[in-house]
């Protein structure tokens, strides 16, 4: 086992012989003083709290072939994970541009890189909204190549502080920057029954749209937490759909989750602003990849990357998505939905997005 570092502290106390809750789980979420125990928890199939596992690293890092003196951009750093490996491509002389929307999880990730030795000239990272990347062409005149992997990190998700899974009692947030806009449950409190059913069937095709809407607009004023909206929505289910299987009962929980975070953080908007603002700011045979995890943010990609080869903004795009390999989604089950999708810049990209 690692060493500890630093004076000794008493071991956070738990029922049983292994911590269950998030803030029991302090060797995890301390990786560097106990690195052997994580490695245990990668060993099980499990993403280690507080860290989040990259997906389809050597797809990605194959489609954006980062070199040495170029200008990158990670868009959704998350834990840095993508980031490590495309810096380490890029030394001594390249810079990859990071940000992110979070600013909890933020500072703790430019923190990990910056430790590892990358100074402000190689490693420049801020807290940004993917849809307002025009701002960062103030600084430079385009990027060689840009990455997003979409949605949230596993930190966010296994922080039951944040509210984004109906596995662990939270508050009912959901937001990536609770900074900003309202959390799920005033959002509950704010909708319609029409207003319910549109956003559980457009964010996720929740079947059950409507009758779980109607129960969670009548008990709207007694929804604070992520237990009471799953209770709600499994008690909507029993009553109105009680042959359904435990299993088809948890889909619909992590739909209506899915359909609630989509919609707090205006997902689908920022997404189609950033894919409007792509071919502005990728240098003429730019390469930009793009990971997905559901449906609504696959076909909007898609669409976009279509539409930018039709007009030769793009020379070559991905028609069919690239899937985690076999062995990845086995290694890690939050793979398993994952799209990646390319699209490389034309020669004359610059020429044809201002008309000429
Ligand atoms: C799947 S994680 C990225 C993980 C990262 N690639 C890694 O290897 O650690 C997605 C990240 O995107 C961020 N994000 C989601 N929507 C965003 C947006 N509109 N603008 C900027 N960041 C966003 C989330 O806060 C989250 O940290």
């Amino acid at each position: 086992m690692a060493e500890e570092h630093g004076p000794r502290k008493r071991r956070v106390r738990y029922k049983g012989t292994h911590p269950r809750h998030y803030k029991e789980k302090y060797k995890e979420l301390n990786p560097d003083h106990y690195s052997d125990d994580v490695q245990k928890v990668l060993e099980r199939r499990q993403t280690p709290a507080g860290t989040h596992v990259p997906i389809c690293v050597d797809e990605i890092l194959e489609i954006l072939k980062p070199q040495p003196g170029e200008i990158g951009l990670d868009a959704t750093l998350g834990f840095g994970g993508h980031a490590t490996q495309i810096l380490e491509k890029m030394m001594p002389d390249g810079c990859l541009y990071g940000i992110d929307v979070d600013p909890i999880e933020l500072p703790n990730t430019i923190t990990r890189i910056q430790n590892a030795g990358y100074d402000a000239t190689q490693f420049n990272a801020r807290q940004l909204n993917f849809a307002g990347i025009l701002k960062l062409l103030s600084e430079t005149d385009g990027f060689d190549f840009i990455l997003a992997d979409l949605g949230v990190s596993s930190m966010q998700i296994d922080n039951p502080g944040r509210g984004f899974t109906f596995k662990f009692e939270g508050p009912l947030d959901l937001r990536l920057n609770p900074t900003r806009g309202i959390s799920a449950a005033q959002l509950l409190k704010k909708s319609s029954i029409k207003m319910l059913t549109e956003m559980l069937d457009e964010n996720a095709d929740e079947p059950y749209a409507s009758e779980i809407s109607e129960t969670l607009f009548k008990n709207r004023e007694n929804i604070e937490t992520t237990t009471q909206l799953s209770d709600f929505i499994k008690e909507s289910l029993s009553e109105k759909a009680p042959f359904l299987k435990p299993e088809a009962v948890k889909k619909s929980l992590q739909r209506c989750f899915q359909a609630f975070r989509i919609a707090v953080n205006d997902e689908f908007g920022a997404l189609d602003q950033f894919l409007r603002n792509l071919p502005w700011c990728i240098k003429p045979h730019g390469r930009i990849a793009v990971l997905t995890f559901h449906s609504g943010e696959d076909h909007r990609v898609l669409t976009s990357f279509e539409d930018g080869l039709e007009k030769g903004i793009y020379k070559s795009i991905s028609h069919t998505p690239i899937r985690p390999s076999g062995q990845e989604q086995y290694l890690n089950p939050r793979s398993t939905s994952a799209r990646l999708r390319f699209a490389i810049a034309s020669e004359n990209i610059g020429d044809i997005m201002n008309g000429v």
